[in-house]
């Protein structure tokens, strides 16, 4: 992640796209289209899951706002595997080129703000900080059980957050900062991600 460079702006897209959206198939497209390896694939579909049922259900949006916060989720890593020293530059180009609604642009530019030096303003853009990180978490550590996300308790994943040799790539301190901004706790957190999460696939 190191090489990655700052945007170098805080404002994205276009007042006038408010409303403007991608469509469930086109957005899928664009992921299989843009991204070959199947587990940044399968941690862009799970950081979509998981943003489109928090917003159904913790704040209570309507399916229309809620598929603005999956298409954040499913499209924030989409320059990822091509683009390594852009990323996040690329997409967000992209989507203002398409004339996207400027909420789900700003909320894609401030998934890192360590790396892209933009800060999260709305809930989006704190809830997609703090999914991001805990969502590919929670799936390494899944992965280790032999019953994947069956059985797996809050507990178990606080313990590997401790263990700083377990998924050392994922920052703690990143973990930390974004839950800080947040209404709720870590417990909560990492609790919505395990129930949902075995879902998606
Ligand atoms: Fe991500």
């Amino acid at each position: 992640m190191e090489a990655i460079q700052p945007l170098g702006r805080t404002t994205f897209g276009d007042a006038a796209n408010a409303g403007n959206v991608i469509p469930e198939k086109e957005a899928l497209e664009l992921l299989y289209d843009w991204v070959e390896n199947e587990r940044l694939r399968l941690h862009m579909k799970q950081v979509g899951g998981i943003m489109k049922a928090w917003a159904l259900e913790k704040e209570n949006l309507s399916e229309q706002e809620a598929h603005k916060w999956w298409l954040a989720g499913l499209l924030h890593d989409a320059d990822w595997e091509k683009h390594p020293n852009d990323h996040c530059r690329i997409i967000i180009e992209e989507l203002e080129k398409r004339n996207i609604d400027p909420v789900i642009i700003q909320c894609i530019a401030s998934h890192g703000p360590r790396h892209f030096g933009v800060e999260p303003h709305s809930k989006m853009d704190k809830m997609i900080y703090a999914i991001d990180e805990l969502s590919g978490f929670i799936h390494a550590a899944a992965l280790i059980r032999p019953n994947r996300y069956n059985g797996m308790d809050v507990k178990s994943v606080q313990k590997k957050i401790k263990t700083p040799s377990f998924a050392a790539q994922v920052s703690r301190d990143d973990i930390q900062d974004a839950v800080s901004r947040i209404d709720y706790s870590l417990e909560e957190l990492i609790f919505f991600i395990i129930e949902h999460q075995k879902e998606i696939s």
